[in-house]
């Protein structure tokens, strides 16, 4: 494990927070995991299985060591990671870097070095570490730090994902603390206003995101439908408009694609979407470049444009409209740096109906329907 960068793109994975809550056990994450496999979602890239907050017993053991559940891991977290292995994935759990977890079960607080420890002998290959439950005396920083040190030296790659939902000016200073990945945001739920918020909130942080520290903008809840493990997260449901919209910010935005849905009641819609990859290219390009918002004053106040530069000369176009009806989005060639002198088209690729879409000189004018958005692969080509 020595001298290995590790999570140098946006992991990809499920998490069985926004589903299934506490209702965690052995059988589901197993089953998960085979519907992944047999559905080609292994072979996109979605790697990661986490399993989140509620696995544990609600007290340590006399030697102080996390126990499992016994009636939802009736045969351990090893038994769970070897199977989960052996299909070819990896493996996640969840820990938190106070004294309890945010639903009340053991934290890691004065045991994150024996806790790393035991993540490790387990098989784990990833830690959710959340931030309920903390000491007065200490801040975020130093909380984060700790357990870095424990997972960097527990002999086990572990990709450290911490869950700070974006206080403390986390982007500022995380990358430091030595973390692959950092929550930039409160939970997010089951509802447009959500995916809208959370998105707009992180568009002047992109450029804090880069090759192995990623601004974690939450689980997916596409394909969802309303269907979360409680109230808050339910929150009513999203259009498949909206959830085409969401994966697609958080495709272009750079952040961990972790879906949340139930994988083994997804409908062929949501599989679509999920499964699609020129959006998961976008997101899993090696430039690694932060995507840029560009501003053309002919578009109304809800709608904008994002624009990231890929490998090989391309750049992703995304044109957004999170207004309530249709807006028509603009953009002009010379905002993405290619002035009309250049004799340059731009040859579009439509990544959502994954269809060629023509050649087009000097600007882009689309209508957009309420909450949607356009998402192009673009090259430069010759005007003739
Ligand atoms: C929250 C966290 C969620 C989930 C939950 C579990 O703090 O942001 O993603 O992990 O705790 O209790």
């Amino acid at each position: 494990m020595k001298n290995k960068a590790l999570c140098q793109l946006p992991p990809m994975g499920w998490n069985s927070w926004n589903t299934f809550t506490e209702n965690i056990n052995e059988e589901l994450i197993l089953e998960t995991v085979d519907v992944l496999k047999k559905e080609g979602f292994l072979e996109k890239g979605y790697e990661y299985i986490v399993i989140d907050d509620c696995w544990s017993e609600m007290d340590r053991d006399e030697n102080g060591r996390l126990v499992p559940d016994p009636v939802k891991f009736p045969h351990g977290m090893k038994a769970v990671a070897d199977a989960v292995h052996a299909r070819g994935f990896k493996f996640g759990m969840y820990s938190c870097c106070g004294t309890r977890t945010c639903a009340g079960y053991p934290g890691s607080f004065e045991h994150e070095f024996e806790d790393a420890r035991q993540f490790a002998e387990w098989g784990v290959d990833y830690l959710k570490y959340d931030n309920c439950f903390k000491v007065q005396h200490m801040d975020d920083e130093t909380l984060y730090r700790r357990m870095h040190l424990a997972l960097a030296n527990s002999g086990r790659d572990i990709v450290f994902s911490a869950c700070q939902w974006g206080t403390e000016n986390v982007h500022e200073w995380i990358r430091t603390s030595g973390a692959h990945l950092f929550r930039s945001t409160e939970d997010i739920n089951d509802s447009w206003f959500s995916i809208r918020d959370i998105a707009l909130s992180q568009l002047d942080k992109m450029a804090y995101s880069g090759p192995g520290c990623h601004n974690d903008m939450d689980m997916l809840v596409a394909g969802m439908y309303g269907k979360g493990g409680n109230e808050y997260i339910s929150a009513g449901g999203c259009s498949d408009e909206e959830y085409r919209t969401h994966f697609a910010l958080w495709a272009m935005m750079n952040s961990p694609l972790m879906i949340g849905c139930d994988v083994r009641r997804i409908n062929q819609t949501t599989k679509d979407l999920l499964l699609n990859e020129d959006l998961i290219a976008i997101n899993q390009d090696p430039e690694y470049r932060a995507p840029f918002r560009v501003r053309c004053t002919s578009n109304g106040p809800e709608a904008f444009v994002l624009v990231k530069f890929l490998s090989g000369g391309e750049t992703a176009l995304g044109l957004f409209n999170f207004g309530d009806v249709p807006a028509t989005v603009a953009v002009d060639f010379w905002d993405l740096g290619l002035p009309l002198s250049s004799e340059y088209s731009l040859r579009l690729y439509d990544c959502l109906n994954r269809t060629d879409a023509g050649m087009k000189k000097e600007f882009l004018k689309e209508t957009v329907a309420a909450h949607g958005c356009r998402i192009y692969r673009c090259a430069l080509t010759k005007t003739k």
